[in-house]
């Protein structure tokens, strides 16, 4: 390898300067902020696409910035569109492109957001804007909180808190953590990364809303504390991932409160209805948590990597987290000017916030609001639409943007059932009508739709059910 002088980088970083520049300025030509209804929702890639992408993968040869941004274009457009507006499939994420200006933009600027020197501006943003999300839902003044990577980070941020300030270090082993049959799996993934085990966490059956049987809660912390076990974790939902359901969470902050213990809540797809215009009376039992997991990449509409974690009193976030090397001592700091690494797992951190705050900026909480209160528009026109049309089951009701239904000819097997309602949703996304995974409700193959995405419009709804229901019929005579 040759020697590398100084002058030689300069030019290097010069002429790649002059190309972003003008890259830059092609950016309407190869972005694809725009996703028209037609567009591939899903592009695979065959043998032969990934051969070629595993030939790009490893340096050889320098390019010109225009050429590598044509390889990432070919890289890039094998995937799923996960804007389209017929994605509606797990909880889309629908990224508007104020927020990946503004993602773009920190990228840029590329600050150094663990410390409060890093940027005092942008710190000061962060913080000022984890309080207003705080007040959104009803904590006090004294709540905290930061900008995590996504909502499995921001449960467990969360729960490091709930275990430090509850459970005595001997106590760690009897420790009993309790959340229902529905909740996300990243929840006990996050608790074993935290040391517990399995036999420590309890699974709380939830009735037939879907929510956490209270009832049941109570007789099992009842039952665990005569065993003289020390139950100190109760993780409600608000809003699960399968059917959107809200935990009771006024009853389980109660339970909580008489037995000293942290309630936290995972809302990373349903806290953000705190933001809505007519929905976010929904959501007011959010003011009880001692802790809040929320998705700005889900239903804020932001770009990936943007979570927040909430705490009712930021001091348990720093008992948990603060630790600092010699080489820091020069940046310390006080209590009004945190350096954040102090309140989560992260020392470098991008200023995941600022595409948030540029969202907010241009669009006002006005617009997010009726974005939100859109998706639940959609996912209550979808429910109707299948209810008048036969052989359909509504299998979890429109809650929230979350709508489960099954196509069930009268007299057909429940196994026939499901095999169908499998083909329906393999069939759709072949003709480019939907990507609608199947889940499981009850027992049985339910096909799931989450209707967060305001490019999908009711008409756009009511045809895809439409589609599907030609599917349905289809493939049942077929069968
Ligand atoms: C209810 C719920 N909790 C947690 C998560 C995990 O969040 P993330 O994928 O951002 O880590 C998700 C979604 O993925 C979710 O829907």
């Amino acid at each position: 390898m040759g020697s590398y002088a100084p002058e030689d980088y300069t030019k290097t970083l010069e002429s790649i300067s002059a190309q972003v520049r003008d890259a830059i300025r092609q950016l309407p030509h190869f972005s694809d902020l725009n996703h028209d209804e037609t567009s591939p929702i899903f592009r695979p890639a065959g043998e032969e696409d990934l051969a070629r992408i595993r030939e790009l993968a490893v340096p050889t040869q320098t390019r010109t910035v225009e050429e590598v941004i044509g390889e990432m274009n070919d890289i890039y457009s094998f995937r799923t569109r996960v804007g389209h507006p017929r994605f509606l499939t797990a909880v889309p994420s629908v990224a508007t492109p104020a927020s990946w200006l503004g993602d773009a933009l920190t990228s840029a600027f590329n600050t150094f957001s663990g410390v409060w020197r890093g940027g005092p501006g942008i710190a000061t943003i962060e913080l000022e804007l984890i309080a207003w999300l705080a007040a959104q839902i009803g904590l006090p003044s004294s709540a905290g909180g930061l900008f995590v990577s996504g909502g499995s980070v921001a449960n467990l941020t969360a729960m490091t808190a709930a275990r430090d300030h509850i459970l005595k270090q001997d106590d760690r082993s009897k420790g009993i953590i309790y959340f229902s049959d529905q909740t996300h799996f990243c929840v006990p993934k996050a608790l074993r990364i935290l040391g517990f085990f399995e036999n420590q966490m309890r699974k709380i059956p939830s009735d037939k809303t879907f929510c956490m049987d209270v009832a049941k809660l109570e007789e099992a912390i009842i039952a665990d504390k005569n065993q003289g076990l020390v139950p100190f974790l109760i993780v409600a939902n608000c809003g699960t991932t399968n059917t959107g359901a809200i935990d009771h969470m006024d009853e389980i902050a109660d339970l909580a409160h008489e037995h000293n213990m942290w309630m936290h809540v995972d809302g990373a797809y349903g806290a953000s209805v705190a933001l809505s215009g007519q929905y976010r009376s929904l959501v007011a039992g959010l003011r009880r948590a001692d802790s809040v997991a929320w998705d700005a990449h889900k239903w804020l509409f932001q770009t990936f990597g943007c979570a927040i974690t909430l705490v009712r009193d930021r001091k348990h976030l720093a008992e948990s987290f603060t630790l600092s090397g010699d080489f820091l001592q020069d940046i310390a700091s006080g209590e009004d000017q945190p350096n954040l690494f102090n309140y989560g797992i992260e020392l470098t951190r991008p200023a995941r916030h600022m595409r948030l705050w540029f969202s907010l900026r241009v669009l006002g909480a006005d617009t997010i609001a009726q974005m939100i209160d859109h998706g639940f528009l959609v996912a209550a026109a979808a429910e109707a639409k299948l209810a008048i049309l036969q052989h359909w089951k509504i299998t979890s009701p429109a809650r929230l943007s979350t709508v489960t239904f099954r196509f069930c000819p009268e007299g057909m097997e429940e196994n026939a059932a499901d095999q169908l309602n499998g083909i329906i949703s393999t069939d759709a996304l072949q003709q480019n009508i939907a990507m609608i995974h199947t889940t499981q409700v009850n027992g049985r193959t339910s096909l799931r739709i989450c209707t967060i995405n305001p490019l999908t419009t009711v008409a756009c709804m009511e045809q895809i059910i439409e589609q599907l229901h030609a599917i349905a019929c289809k493939s049942a005579l077929e069968l």
